[in-house]
């Protein structure tokens, strides 16, 4: 293995010790790319603040941003940034201010769930609770569970789809290799689970590979064993058009930023019984219908979850959100990044060493994800040059799915995964950010870095640093604190992070 050209430091190394097979995507199974120009939908790529951000690189240019970390945090759409300024003049209390703009910011927080819960298809009687995120649905779900509830997951879920399970009985299969073994495990294991009530909590698209969980066979599995199902929807939502009255999924939860509305603001969509049976997950403000000094009386429905001042501002952008991506049409959104997941894939699969990450094979249906590792490269030098040489965003390391990259990757022997690169996309992505990616990666792979780097603070940085940062960060110094939850390189810090 070649040792990491990026870092000048030793003791960074980190063997990949492959306990599953990765999959390596055969550029000649792939077929023949559309030219660059041709037309996707007539709106995509959509407009999105941010798209002509410039950025400096070590060596002194200055480029256009490639932002391919859609799957953590996407842009804001340049519509929902107009429907959150045209709110701000009117911003004030909602519910029980009778002033007339309370009354208007009132009547906009309820359109935009109503909003939220047309074009996600949700039944007229589904709770429509806004949340902080994903992360924060799941953990409500969670907490609202019926005591005697077992619930099933896979090990490839994002630890937001994994971790609030554990508070209770619960199962954990491992990573499927096949989708007809993800299918026979969860028919087993619904089959074997003794309490009263069971729920299968599964994720619509990976956050890792990209590819798309069988929801229907999986709903209709979970029914007929009289389970419920949760989807985690954080990364199917910005990509596939989501009907949950015709899917049948109980539960759906998703986040805001990661579908172009980063303000704040995330949802659970789902059965209403449950969440009105459970204990209100804050207690304060507006959960109430009356209180005395000894005696609380709760409400039910969403107001039940939603003690506090809401975020108007975040529920009403994911609402224009949903609005525009309903408007661009799912499917040209999804065609458009079935485009790119191809020129990507096939681009970056003909460099050598390179490995794209897959459960079940070059096939499957995805989502504008992929992830890879190069060999001889830490992930997270290959993405520390892709940034500073290229003005190119990536994510590397384990995404939040620890157990999961694990098994694709393996472990070096601190028991820990090195990870890989992600590059996500979405519906301002062109195909000229795909070919600057691309390109990259060649003059990476083939070439080496042109600059030199040192590990700091667990993760590789520049070395000398040159570039000058914007205005909106006070300074320079902030780079080397450390950060919760920091991967490293070293081996020797915890690389445990968060997206
Ligand atoms: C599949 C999946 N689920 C859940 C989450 C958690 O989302 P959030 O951080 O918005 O709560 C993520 C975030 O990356 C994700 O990709």
């Amino acid at each position: 293995m070649r040792g990491y050209p990026l870092v000048r430091m030793t003791g960074s190394t980190i063997p990949f010790a492959s306990r599953c097979p990765m999959t390596t995507i055969d550029s000649t199974s792939i077929v023949p790319l559309a030219p660059a120009s041709a037309p996707f939908s007539e709106q995509l790529p959509l407009p999105l603040v941010g798209a002509d951000l410039v950025v400096p690189l070590v060596t002194g240019e200055r480029v256009r941003y490639v932002n391919l970390d859609c799957a953590a945090s996407a842009p804001s759409l340049r519509s929902v940034h107009e429907a959150v300024n045209a709110l701000l003049p009117w911003y004030s209390s909602v519910h029980r201010g009778s002033g007339f703009a309370s009354v208007v910011m009132t009547e906009a927080y309820d359109e935009a769930r109503e909003v939220v819960a047309e074009v996600l298809g949700a039944r007229p009687d589904d709770a429509v609770i806004f949340t902080r995120n994903t992360t924060d649905s799941l953990n409500l779900l969670a907490s609202a569970l019926p005591d005697d509830t077992t619930v099933v997951s896979f090990a490839s879920e994002h630890h937001a789809n994994l971790l609030p399970w554990r508070r209770g009985p619960h199962v954990h299969l491992p990573v499927p290799r096949t989708l007809e073994e993800a299918l026979t495990r969860v028919d087993d294991a619904l089959r074997a689970a003794t309490t009263r009530h069971r729920l299968l909590a599964v994720t619509g698209a990976s956050n890792v590979t990209g590819e798309i969980w069988p929801l229907a066979e999986l709903t209709a599995i979970a029914h007929r064993h009289g389970a419920r199902i949760a989807v985690d929807a954080a990364q199917l939502a910005p990509h596939r058009r989501i009907d949950i009255a015709a899917l049948d999924v109980d539960y759906l939860a998703l986040s805001g930023h990661k579908l172009y509305a980063p303000f704040g603001a995330g949802v659970l969509v789902g059965r209403a019984d449950w969440l009105d049976a459970a204990e209100p997950y804050l207690a304060g403000g507006g959960a109430v219908r009356r209180v005395t000094i000894d005696h609380t009386e709760w409400t039910d429905g969403y107001a039940r979850h939603e003690a506090g001042t809401p975020n108007v501002l975040g529920a009403v952008a994911l609402a224009a959100a949903c609005r525009a991506l309903a408007a661009a049409g799912m499917d040209a959104v999804a065609a458009h990044e079935a485009t790119l997941l191809q020129r990507a894939t096939r681009g970056l699969a003909k460099l050598p060493g390179v490995e794209i990450l897959s459960m079940w094979g070059p096939s499957s249906k995805r989502v504008g994800i992929v992830a890879f590792t190069v060999k001889g490269w830490h992930p997270n030098a290959l993405a520390a040059a892709l940034s500073a040489e290229h003005g190119i965003g990536v994510r590397d390391g384990a995404f939040c799915a620890h157990p999961f990259v694990a098994s694709l990757v393996g472990v070096g022997p601190d028991g820990k995964t090195p990870g890989a690169v992600r590059a996500s996309f979405g519906v301002g992505t062109s195909t000229d950010d795909i070919d600057r990616l691309v390109d990259a990666m060649e003059a990476l792979v083939l070439r080496g870095p042109r600059w030199s780097y040192r590990v700091t603070a667990g993760r590789c940085v520049p070395d000398p640093d040159p570039r000058a940062w914007p205005r909106i960060v006070r300074s320079r110094a902030r780079r080397d604190r450390p950060r919760p939850c920091s991967g490293t390189i070293a081996g020797t810090v915890d690389r445990d992070r968060l997206e």
